[in-house]
C-alpha cells in the first residue's frame, strides 16, 4: 500500500498561506492542523478560524489534531467548520470518550485518536475498533522540530500487529520527526501516514515544490 503524507501546516510559511496551499494541494493526502490551547501543551499554533478559512480554499481532507485539556469545548465547532478528521488526545478524553466519539461519528466525520509518547496502546483498547486514524506521537506534543523518540517505533509495530490480528480499520499515522532518517524504520514497523513538518518537508528547500520533490525522493 502506498504511504500517505500529511503536511503539518503549523510549519508552513504563514506569511504565504494561499500560495503554499496552492502548491501542497497538488501532492498532499491530508493536511495536519495542530490546534493547541496553551494548557494541555505549553504553546499555541493554528486556530479554529484558520481551519474555517482553509476549508474555503482547499478540498484536501483536514485532520485537526486537537491538543486541548477540554476537547469537548471545541468538538462542536470543529464539526460545524467541516473538519474531515477530528483527532483527540487519549489523555484528554478519559471519562467522555464514547460520548465524544458518538458526537463526531454522528456528524459523519472521521474520528482520530492521538497517543502521547508515554501513553500505552492499552489505554485505548476499549474503543480502538471505532478509530479511523490512530496517530502515534513520536515527539512530545506541542512543538515542531524536536528530536524523534525511538521508543515510538515499537508502538507503531504493536498498533500494526493489533490491527492485523483484530481486523481493525484504523490508519496508522506518525507525528513528529518524520524525515529521511526515520521513514524506513517506521514504514517497516507499519506506519501508513507520515505527518511531515520542519525536517521532513518545509525545511528541505525554500521552494516548496522542490521541497516536496526532495521529500518524495528521500522517502
Ligand atoms: C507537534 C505537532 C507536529 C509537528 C511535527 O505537536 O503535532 O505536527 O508540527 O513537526 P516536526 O516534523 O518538525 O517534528
Ligand atoms: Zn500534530
Amino acid at each position: 500500500m502506498k504511504v500517505k503524507f500529511a503536511p503539518s501546516l503549523m510549519c508552513m510559511d504563514l506569511m504565504n498561506v494561499q500560495n503554499q496551499i496552492g502548491i501542497l494541494d497538488q501532492y498532499a493526502d491530508y493536511y495536519h492542523i495542530d490546534i493547541m490551547d496553551g494548557h494541555f501543551v505549553k504553546n499555541l499554533s493554528l486556530s479554529l478560524d484558520f481551519v474555517k478559512r482553509l476549508k474555503l480554499i482547499t478540498n484536501i481532507p483536514l485532520d485537526c489534531h486537537l491538543m486541548a485539556s477540554n476537547p469537548e469545548m471545541y468538538v462542536d465547532q470543529l464539526i460545524e467548520i467541516g473538519a474531515d478528521f477530528i483527532s483527540l488526545h487519549a489523555e484528554t478524553i478519559s471519562g467522555q470518550a464514547f460520548r465524544l466519539i458518538e458526537r463526531i461519528k454522528q456528524a459523519d466525520i472521521k474520528f482520530g485518536v492521538v497517543l502521547n509518547p508515554e501513553t500505552d496502546l492499552h489505554a485505548i483498547s476499549s474503543y480502538l475498533h471505532l478509530v479511523d486514524i490512530l496517530t502515534i506521537m513520536s515527539v512530545d506534543p506541542g512543538f515542531a522540530g524536536q528530536k524523534f523518540i525511538v521508543e515510538s517505533i515499537d508502538k507503531v509495530r504493536l498498533a500494526s500487529s493489533l490491527k492485523a490480528d483484530k481486523q481493525y480499520s484504523y490508519e496508522i499515522a506518525v507525528d513528529g520527526g518524520c524525515n529521511k532518517k526515520t521513514y524506513k524504520i517506521l514504514r517497516q514497523a507499519g506506519a501508513e501516514c507520515f505527518i511531515v513538518g520542519s525536517s521532513g518537508l518545509f525545511g528541505l528547500h525554500e521552494n516548496l515544490n522542490l521541497a516536496y520533490e526532495l521529500m518524495l525522493r528521500e522517502y
